[in-house]
């Protein structure tokens, strides 16, 4: 999967693509981030790429061109899922970074500043949030959208350490986990997890995660109970 950033800040991504997880995942050619300053685009002599809202107000508004030049300087945009980061789009979940994974070429941009102009909306596919806050600009949404979607890649994941039964993937928020040791603190282990039985210990692993989401996640909880997807 190929994935473009298009950014005003890319240093932002160095340590978060060069470590752990995501380091491996694009060394094994698995995934593979570019990152565009769009600033380079600017044809303005300051390399400004915002300007004062027309009609007034506050804050400054990210300029079409630049965000143009850049989009339609990548080798393949047409065919691309062209996604904006923004507070004002749909909410990410775990559904979506699914979604998101089995595309071939994505290319997120990230904003600044009060806004972005409106036209540039024409050009992009879909918009994202990824929670009801406002962050200073884009760049750790996109981190979040380009990490969850590598996590869930084939083979970014080892067997071992499977995302299938990670919280929300059914509806339920995971079960508790515990390694050693076995007792710290006078705290132990609960003892189905000792005894090797595989069937009782899905069980328990099912009752503990239904038990947490309908503690905490009501909302979840109805929605696995009603049996729907996850979404
Ligand atoms: N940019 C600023 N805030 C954001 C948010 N909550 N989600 C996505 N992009 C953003």
């Amino acid at each position: 999967m190929r994935i473009d950033v298009l950014t005003l800040f890319p240093n932002m991504f160095t340590g978060f693509l060069n470590e752990s997880i995501m380091a491996r995942a694009i060394k094994n050619q698995l995934v593979e981030v570019n990152l565009i300053d769009f600033r380079e685009f600017s044809t303005n002599k300051h390399k400004k790429v915002d300007d004062y809202p027309y009609g007034g107000g506050a804050g400054m508004v990210l300029q079409v061109q630049p965000v143009y030049d850049a989009l339609t300087s990548i080798k393949g945009y047409k065919d691309a899922l062209k996604i904006m980061v923004t507070p004002q789009g749909e909410t990410f979940t775990q559904c979506k970074a699914y979604d998101l994974s089995k595309q071939d070429h994505i290319i997120i941009l990230c904003g600044h500043y009060e806004g972005f102009d409106e036209r540039i909306r024409d050009y992009f596919d879909i918009e994202i949030s990824i929670g009801d806050y406002v962050l200073t600009g884009g760049e750790l949404a996109a981190m979040v959208l380009i990490d969850s979607i590598t996590r869930v890649q084939p083979q970014v994941i080892s067997k071992d350490e499977s995302h299938l039964n990670d919280s929300f993937s059914n509806d339920l928020l995971e079960h508790p986990h515990y390694t050693r040791p076995r007792e710290f603190n006078g705290k132990t282990v609960p003892e189905v997890l000792l005894n090797g039985n595989h069937e009782k210990i899905k069980k328990w692993r099912y009752e503990e995660s239904v038990k947490r989401t309908k503690k905490r996640r009501q909302d979840l909880y109805e929605k696995h109970q009603r049996g729907g997807n996850f979404e």
